[in-house]
């Protein structure tokens, strides 16, 4: 049986197969992500001709050890096309992102790009959103307030659940300077509602539902590979 680094290395180069020369590419963020970030490495060194635009520090330390080429959004606006992973795949291709904790600047980048085609192995494929803590990046200033207001609209959305500080030894702080809270809801049953919702509170910076923003999903699983989506150029 396949195990799943090798999954997501198999939906990672798949996606490789979408790069062309001269593209400006987003780079996301996780141990997914990294596989794709690897095996670019790869096509760059053996002369491939690309410029990314990273997703984290992380990543960023990553693509600069394989010497791939960097920019950033304010030397490169528009980017061609976004690779990242997720935390959850809805059929209507919405995500749950940000179990990393880099996702304010993954919605920053894919929403840069003219094409965001996540990788995935198949146990992020969900019927409802949910299941996977709902990380919601919030101001540090009041950040409790916050916590109990974002309680108030998740009910409102239908969501009930426990909503947490994340904590690694110390408390988790973002690439942005952030805390992130996880959002336990079990079943997010208006993906919609919910973000709209959460985009409206003060002090929440950035939420991990990406609606409309994947293009395509690829999946490895025991039976191969499939494509929910289209990977055709737009
Ligand atoms: C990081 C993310 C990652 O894409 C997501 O957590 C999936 O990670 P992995 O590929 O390690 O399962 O959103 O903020």
């Amino acid at each position: 049986m396949k195990d799943v680094e090798e999954a997501k290395r198999e939906a990672a180069s798949v996606a490789l197969d979408l790069v062309r020369p001269g593209m400006r590419l987003g780079l996301g963020s996780g141990s997914t992500a990294a596989h794709f970030v690897a095996l670019l490495g790869v096509r760059v060194a053996q002369g491939l001709d690309v410029l990314c635009v990273p997703s984290s520090e992380s990543t960023r330390a990553q693509a600069a050890a394989l010497a791939i080429p960097l920019a950033t959004l304010d030397d490169v606006v528009e980017l061609d096309l976004t690779i990242d992973g997720a935390d959850e795949f809805d059929p209507k291709l919405r995500l749950i992102k940000g179990g990393g904790g880099a996702l304010l600047r993954e919605k920053i980048v894919a929403a840069a790009s003219r094409r965001m085609v996540v990788i995935a192995d198949s146990s992020k494929a969900v019927q409802t959103l949910g299941r996977f803590p709902l990380p919601v990046e919030v101001e540090r200033f009041g950040f409790e307030t916050t916590r109990r207001h974002i309680m108030r609209e998740a009910e409102a959305a239908g969501c009930k659940g426990t909503i947490d500080l994340r904590r690694k030894a110390d408390i988790f702080v973002t690439d942005g300077g952030n805390y992130i809270l996880d959002c336990a809801f079990g079943t997010i049953p208006e993906p919609e509602e919910l973000a709209a919702r959460l985009n409206a509170i003060p002090g929440v910076v950035e939420h991990g539902l990406f609606i409309g923003l994947a293009q395509a999903v690829i999946v490895a699983g025991p039976k191969g590979i499939e494509v929910h989506g289209s990977l055709a150029y737009v």
